[in-house]
């Protein structure tokens, strides 16, 4: 397990810039499945859940490769592809989930056993599946895996998700892409990420008209090229470090980001008392230590253009020290805020009550040993630490490497007491002696 210690009081500053985003690149490395040329994606960041997407490519025998910040995949002939998805790949991301519409679509049957990701409460697949089962798939469930077939090519369809899930309409789009006819997506989620999907589906040959608005038309069975991509910059990553200097103080400046797609959170820390200033391509922040956020906030995280799900965590890290109470409710994840427990260990009065997420506001915080419980709670615990008296260990299975390289070097280098280290636990080193 890894053990990252931060002692906090650190102003931050300095320049940085967030790599490609992961909630896009997932979902591109899977739709590459579908491109008849290679494919480069570029600016992708070396994360656990990018390599299990590489393992999980070579284990159903597709071919990518990573050639510096650059991803590289192959066109891969539709007989040598497997639909079996093992099931440890499944198991370690939830992203396992946006293969399921190329594999269907090229190798004619998928098994998917049960995806993992972060374990923010029920995340059921039913979406998925009902609009591939509408296409023409068939959908057998076994145990703790699924299976989809397909007899002939799937028939494009006019389909209404029952909630605008981000990932049904990722998988819908692209199987509407390989379907024959014209399928109407309604109810789709209107995500930057979607749109990114969606940017990329097009730039290949796609056809796809109404993606960021709630109604989506694909025409079916175009050729596909393969492309060289920009994917979107990762908007939550732009939070996390905007976050990190409201807590801790300093001033950052966040290059080649685009603001507008984390807008909601800007707005928020400067109602906090931030200062927040922002062009086309670029945001800093500053925040003065000495001064006293203020609190008083109300947040409601939805899906977009609400205020972001994966960015609650972070705004409960910031206002732990704030003057006033606040409170957090997330429509999305029954579990969002697991990281409260951290926290109150770190001296927080707060508390997690269904959905909703209460601060007291104006802690002390100060350094404790704490854990973290997924990726974005486990970045929300780091931001506290750097505000808190003291050194915090935290914890860490994993999680946070599952979304960003190397967030304890990236807040280092803004002036941070921040290290990462291999933690040994007491067999292995029993083993050592
Ligand atoms: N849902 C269903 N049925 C479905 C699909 C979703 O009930 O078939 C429910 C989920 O249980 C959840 C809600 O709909 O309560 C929203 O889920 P959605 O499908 O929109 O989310 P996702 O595709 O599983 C992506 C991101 C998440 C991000 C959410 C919301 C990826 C890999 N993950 O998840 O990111 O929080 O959209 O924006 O793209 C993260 O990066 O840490 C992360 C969790």
């Amino acid at each position: 397990m890894q053990t990252i210690t931060i002692t906090g009081g650190q102003p931050l500053y300095g320049i940085l810039r967030p790599a490609a985003a992961k909630n896009s690149v997932l979902p591109l490395l899977a739709a590459s499945l579908l491109c008849g040329g290679p494919c480069r994606l570029r600016g992708v960041p070396d994360l656990t859940d990018v390599q299990t997407s590489l393992a999980l490519l070579q284990a159903v025998g597709a071919k990518a490769v990573r050639h510096g910040p650059d991803l590289c995949t192959l066109p891969v002939q539709a007989k040598e592809l497997c639909g079996e998805i093992p099931a440890p790949l499944a198991g370690a991301m939830r992203s396992s989930v946006f293969y399921l519409a190329p594999l269907l679509c090229r190798a004619g049957m998928v098994r998917l056993p049960l995806p993992g990701g972060c374990r923010l409460g029920p995340r059921p697949v039913d979406i998925h599946l009902a609009g591939l089962a509408a296409m023409g798939a068939t959908v057998q469930l076994e145990g703790d895996a699924v299976t989809l077939r397909r007899f002939g090519p799937l028939q494009g369809t006019d389909f209404t998700l029952r909630l605008p899930s981000v990932g049904a309409t990722m998988t819908l789009m692209m199987a509407g892409c390989c379907a024959m006819g014209t399928t109407v997506l309604r109810g789709a989620a209107c995500e930057p990420e979607v749109c990114d999907l969606a940017d990329f589906l097009r730039a290949c040959g796609a056809k796809i008209t109404g993606a960021g608005t709630p109604v989506l038309v694909i025409r079916g069975r175009q050729a596909l090229e393969g492309i060289a991509y920009d994917p979107l910059p990762d908007r939550i990553a732009a939070a996390t470090y905007a976050a990190a200097v409201s807590a801790a103080g300093g001033q950052i400046t966040i290059e080649d980001c685009a603001p507008e797609t984390y807008g909601t959170f800007l707005h928020f820390l400067q109602d906090c008392g931030v200062n927040v200033k922002q062009g086309e391509r670029w945001a800093q922040i500053a925040r003065d230590p000495r001064r006293p956020l203020r609190g008083g906030q109300h947040l409601y995280a939805n899906g977009w253009p609400a205020f972001a799900t994966d960015t609650a965590p972070l705004a409960a890290a910031v206002l732990l020290e704030a003057e006033g109470p606040s409170e957090i409710y997330d429509h999305l994840f029954a579990n969002r805020f697991a990281c409260a427990s951290g926290f109150a260990a770190m001296g927080a009065d707060c508390r997690a009550s269904g959905r909703t997420l209460y601060i007291a506001g104006g802690a002390a915080l100060h350094g404790a040993a704490v854990e973290a419980p997924d990726l974005r709670g486990g970045a929300a615990l780091l931001v506290a630490a750097l505000a808190a008296r003291g050194t915090t260990l935290l914890r860490d299975p994993g999680h946070i490497r599952r979304g960003y390289a190397d967030l304890p070097g990236d807040l280092a280098r803004l002036g941070a007491r921040c290290a990462r280290r291999q933690c040994v636990s007491p067999e292995q080193e029993k083993v050592r002696k």
